[in-house]
């Protein structure tokens, strides 16, 4: 920790010792700060590690259940999520759960959802590098809280946000492949599924229904075992 920010720690007007909860940027936020969710969200909602802090309405932090086999991270919150505090609850969000319905997944018991970046980016721009390396020590903080058997990343932020694999969605979706010594795979975003809705054979839905399968089959193995 450099100087200037232990120095806060002599603060007198900042007595509280949440204040150096590290929501600036210059302070890393290290494994094992938060002991819950809610105390992770509180932070959120006060942070300004990068600029999309600045016009947020709510940090959407999370939705679903605190300890789920199953983690679904995405990429950023829409105009819905920034307007409710919760992620996919657009048009997106909406096909996601019937997604997840079509193999018996729920948020109540099996699913929990969260994002790479907690703050909406101007126009829903993807978040830029700067905005993902400021965002991603939350998710890493969830991911330790939740400690999901399984990850799910929908789209390609996702993916680069957490492996670092830079290539394409279509080449990658549907192998599993570990991090961190978790299960994780990578399938389509529900909004690329919104722009290409063709159920046909090889088409991006139906590759979605063979992912989805093939995440349901392997909860279930992990599950019995
Ligand atoms: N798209 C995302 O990636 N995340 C959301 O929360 C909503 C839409």
């Amino acid at each position: 920790m450099s100087s200037d920010i232990q120095l806060t720690l002599f603060d007198d007007t900042n007595s509280n010792p949440r204040d150096l909860i590290p929501t600036n940027a210059k302070i890393p936020i290290a494994p094992g700060t938060y002991n819950n969710i809610t105390e992770l969200a509180q932070d959120c909602n006060q942070c300004h590690r990068c600029g999309l802090g600045d016009n947020r309405t709510h940090a959407v932090v999370g939705r679903g259940h605190l300890q789920a086999p199953i983690m679904l991270i995405g990429e950023a919150p829409g105009q819905n999520e920034d307007e409710t505090g919760l992620p996919f609850v657009g048009r997106s969000g909406q096909l996601l759960e019937k997604i997840l319905a079509s193999v018996n997944l729920t948020t109540e018991q099996d699913i929990y959802i969260a994002n790479i970046n907690k703050c909406r980016p101007p126009k829903n721009r993807a978040p830029n590098p700067d905005e993902m390396a400021a965002c991603i020590p939350y998710l890493l903080e969830q991911i330790r809280l939740v400690d999901p058997k399984i990850i799910l990343l929908t789209g390609a932020t996702a993916v680069k946000g957490i492996t670092g694999d830079k290539r394409g969605i279509t080449k990658i979706r549907g192998q599993w492949l570990e991090w961190e010594g978790r299960l994780c795979m990578a399938i389509f975003h529900p909004s690329y599924l919104l722009r290409n809705p063709s159920k046909e054979v090889g088409k991006p839905k139906w590759l979605m229904w063979q992912d989805i399968q093939a995440v349901r089959t392997k909860l279930d193995e992990l599950t019995i075992n």
